[in-house]
């Protein structure tokens, strides 16, 4: 038999052994990953079948961090009738599919020695909102033409969650015997009991239905135009000479309502989680008229965070640019889609679709809107709210459970102020689940 030389043949064992041994570990990895991933999933599930099963958790409103996920896979029936759909909250994942597309344009890289210190500019107000942020606020609302900015201070905060609590701090009166009432016209969004009440704070103290308000004295009224949860256009309620009114516009956006006119308020409160989708991004910003309210409002931040992340500001700053250049750039290549085009399409689209389902159903209704004239569109269009405010009709008198019992998770009017008869269902899920939910609206019969 031939003898094969040593050197060869050591050589190639080595070889096969190390190739061996890699192909061994990377199997190990991979499958360790994959059982991670999967019992991540099956968490989150469970969390949300947990947390919507609990119809009497106050709190519910701020579920959105212990749901993160908005579809639960039953593992034994995946893309059946038994996975579930949960619409409870409005996470915006539906613009995912545009920021995808714009790449670089979009995207931002922050070297290890930048942003280091607490500080963005000493001689502004709010000292640390980031020049760069403040620009593109400025910028984007005279693009869109959805408020008025000159004689306004800007305060940055994180979400416009904080700056929400920076305004009721700012604007109750510090020494008053009693907390200033905060009200808001039901349907409100459901976050702000919670919000006004959770630290039992002695300045203010959640008091209801706007509508109802009788009390004499000093208020703070909310105004949520367009409101959460039924999209309908709203201005202030109780119009009584000692009230500060807080304006909500989270919502004011071409592609959800038309813009009629700018904004012109004391205090009013954006973010980008609606605007551009952004929500874990975590920044909103306030215009405030009142020198020493947005004071105040800074002091409350600095209190609370000390300021706002720059890192997430800068991002947001580039966020915003690329919707403004989206804008006023479109048309000089193919792929400069507007931001809002694309978001006022998609929006008209799933809206189509849902009132034919809702109509050849017959078991539901929605809201009726008047259509106006958009400034920044320049045609007369129709509202399309980011919630559908979707209500029973018939003998169905919890709407939420009764949609549950499909699989289909939304929130209950009680959360909002009114009767259960009602439901929000979020309109900003992806296509995937917005189409699941549409099957199963439209094969629901009557009970
Ligand atoms: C009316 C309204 N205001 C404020 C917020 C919270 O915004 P942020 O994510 O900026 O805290 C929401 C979120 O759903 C909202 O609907």
């Amino acid at each position: 038999m031939a003898k094969l030389p040593t050197v060869f043949s050591l050589r190639h064992l080595l070889v096969l052994s190390l190739a061996l041994n890699l192909s061994l570990i990377l199997k190990l990895v991979y499958e360790g990953e994959h059982r991670r991933s999967s019992s991540n999933n099956n968490h989150s599930c469970f969390e949300a079948q947990r947390g919507t099963s609990t119809n009497s958790n106050p709190d519910k409103s701020r579920m959105l961090i212990s749901l993160p996920n908005s579809t639960c896979t039953d593992q034994t029936a995946r893309g059946g009738t038994n996975r579930i759909i949960n619409l409870d909250h409005g996470d915006p994942t539906v613009y995912e599919t545009y920021w995808r597309q714009t790449g670089e344009k979009s995207t931002i890289l922050i070297p290890g020695w930048q942003s280091m210190s607490y500080f963005s500019d000493v001689s502004n107000i709010c000292w640390f909102l980031e020049e760069e942020f403040g620009r593109e606020v400025l910028r984007l609302h005279r693009v869109v033409g959805n408020a008025i900015t000159e004689g306004r201070h800007i305060v940055v905060g994180t979400g416009s969650s904080q700056l929400f609590l920076a305004a009721l701090y700012a604007l109750s009166p510090p020494d008053a015997p009693q907390p200033i009432s905060v009200v808001c016209a039901s349907p409100y969004y459901s976050s702000y009991p919670s919000m006004t009440d959770h630290l039992k704070s002695g300045l203010y103290k959640w008091a209801g239905d706007a509508e109802s308000f009788d009390k004499d004295g000093p208020y703070i009224e909310v105004v949520t135009s367009p409101n959460n949860p039924d999209g309908h256009v709203r201005g202030s309620k109780v119009n009584r000479s000692q009230g500060y009114l807080v304006h909500d516009l989270a919502y004011y956006w071409p592609q959800y309502t038309p813009i009629s006119s700018p904004a012109d308020h004391d205090l009013t409160l954006f973010t980008v989680s609606k605007s551009t989708g952004h929500a874990g991004m975590r920044i909103g910003w306030a215009l405030v008229k009142d020198h020493e309210v947005a004071k105040k409002m800074t002091k409350f931040i600095e209190l609370n965070t000390i300021g706002v992340s720059k890192d997430s500001q800068l991002r947001a700053a580039k966020v915003l640019r690329a919707v403004s250049d989206s804008w006023e750039l479109q048309g000089n290549s193919q792929e400069d889609e507007s931001f809002f085009k694309f978001s006022h399409k998609l929006m008209a689209n799933r809206w189509k679709q849902l009132r034919l389902v809702v109509e050849q159903n017959g078991l539901f209704s929605l809201p009726k809107f008047s259509t106006a004239f958009c400034t920044f569109f320049n045609q007369v269009l129709e509202p399309q709210p980011a919630f559908v405010w979707l209500k029973c009709e018939g003998n169905v008198e919890d709407c939420e459970s009764f949609l549950r019992a499909h699989n289909i998770l939304t929130r209950s009017g009680t959360h909002f102020g009114v009767n259960p008869k009602y439901v929000r269902i979020s309109m900003l899920d992806n296509d995937e689940n917005f189409s699941q939910f549409l099957d199963r609206l439209s094969a629901i019969k009557s009970q």
